[in-house]
């Protein structure tokens, strides 16, 4: 994660893929009186970032659970890789869409490496009876899924951290099991539910290669999120949504100048350099840490130095 000023531009999507992955149409979610999406259409193809955006209650979450089961949309169908799915999560799942929650869902009391054995299920063909048995191919099968479990916390970084409870996690480490989790069903496709929310800068930054060597791994990205620079730097594509509708789609050069969206979720121009606030606040707290750790090697060399004393220096009081 050494590449913090990384950008959607110098990581373009394989352009020769673009076989649909995802396919939403006409989809419209009522509750009672409420319309809270009404009629969106979106695709995201192989390959592709692909950023969903717009002002609370625009209805961004309810439409992720339109597209993972967990609502039955009201009208309008979702396809995965051209088949229809249907409106049960688990299957879907099992299709090939993986997400994370606006709200982090984890075993609070399960390990981190538990917690991705868990997101393994889907892919397991291994029964109860297997199971309660647990003779050599379930053994071996759960080999494999370990293997594949650690493989997945390395890549998200929190290797070191696989035997602690998923509570004690700082939170941005909580978002990142959460990926962690998601990916362990082999996905095709990741929905991310604002997944720097309450991340510092430097997780943040963190987060983007994170989902930039996602892509590189072969799944497709859709990804809700408030902070405007993680998704104008990020994505090839932007949807914006207001009330329920989807206001535009484009890449995000012309989504961040168009002026219904500044009008109508922006508020201001979006100025400047799509990054560059970020990567200076960055860069400060990165030079913050190397000082830092310069200031505790120094003092650990004095320690060490003082140690190596004798007993009866002149230095050393008397007791
Ligand atoms: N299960 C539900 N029942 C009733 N209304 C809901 C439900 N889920 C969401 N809504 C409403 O739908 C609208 C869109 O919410 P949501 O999808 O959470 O927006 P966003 O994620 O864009 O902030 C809001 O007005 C919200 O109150
Ligand atoms: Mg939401």
């Amino acid at each position: 994660m050494t590449t913090p000023t990384t950008t959607a531009a110098e990581n373009p999507a394989p352009r020769d893929a673009g076989s649909a992955v995802l396919d939403a149409s006409g989809v419209t979610m009522r509750f009672g009186g409420l319309t809270a999406v009404r009629d969106v259409n979106l695709s995201v193809r192989a390959g592709e970032i692909v950023g969903l955006i717009g002002p609370n209650g625009a209805g961004k979450t309810t439409f992720f659970n339109c597209l993972t089961g967990l609502y039955i949309p009201t009208e309008g169908t979702v396809s995965y890789k051209g088949t229809v799915l249907p409106h049960r999560s688990h299957l879907v799942t099992q299709a090939g869409i993986a997400r994370t929650f606006q709200n982090i869902r984890l075993f609070a009391n399960m390990t981190v490496l538990e917690n991705v054995l868990v997101g393994r299920h889907t892919r397991t063909h291994e029964g109860l009876f297997s199971a309660l048995v647990r003779g050599p191919r379930f053994r071996r099968a759960e080999r494999h899924s370990e293997d594949r479990a650690m493989e997945l916390l390395h890549f998200t970084g929190l290797a070191d951290k696989r035997d602690h409870l998923a509570r004690n996690l700082p939170y941005g480490e909580q978002r990142k099991l959460e990926i962690a989790r998601a990916l362990a069903s082999e996905p095709g496709l990741l929905l991310l539910d604002e997944p720097t929310a309450g991340m510092t800068a430097v997780e943040t930054t963190a987060t983007r290669e994170l989902v930039l060597a996602i892509r590189e791994q072969g799944t497709a990205v859709l990804v809700i999120e408030h902070d405007m620079r993680f998704i104008f730097n990020l994505c090839d594509r932007v949807a914006v949504l207001v009330q329920g509708q989807k206001l535009l789609e484009g890449t995000p050069d012309v989504v961040q100048n168009d002026d219904r969206v500044i009008a109508a979720y922006l508020g201001t121009p979006f100025e400047g350099e799509p990054g560059e606030a970020e990567a200076a606040e960055v860069r400060a707290a990165e030079e913050a840490e190397a000082r830092a750790a310069e200031e505790a090697e120094a003092a650990t060399t004095a320690q060490a130095a003082r140690a190596d004393q004798p007993a009866d220096a002149p230095e050393g009081k008397a007791d």
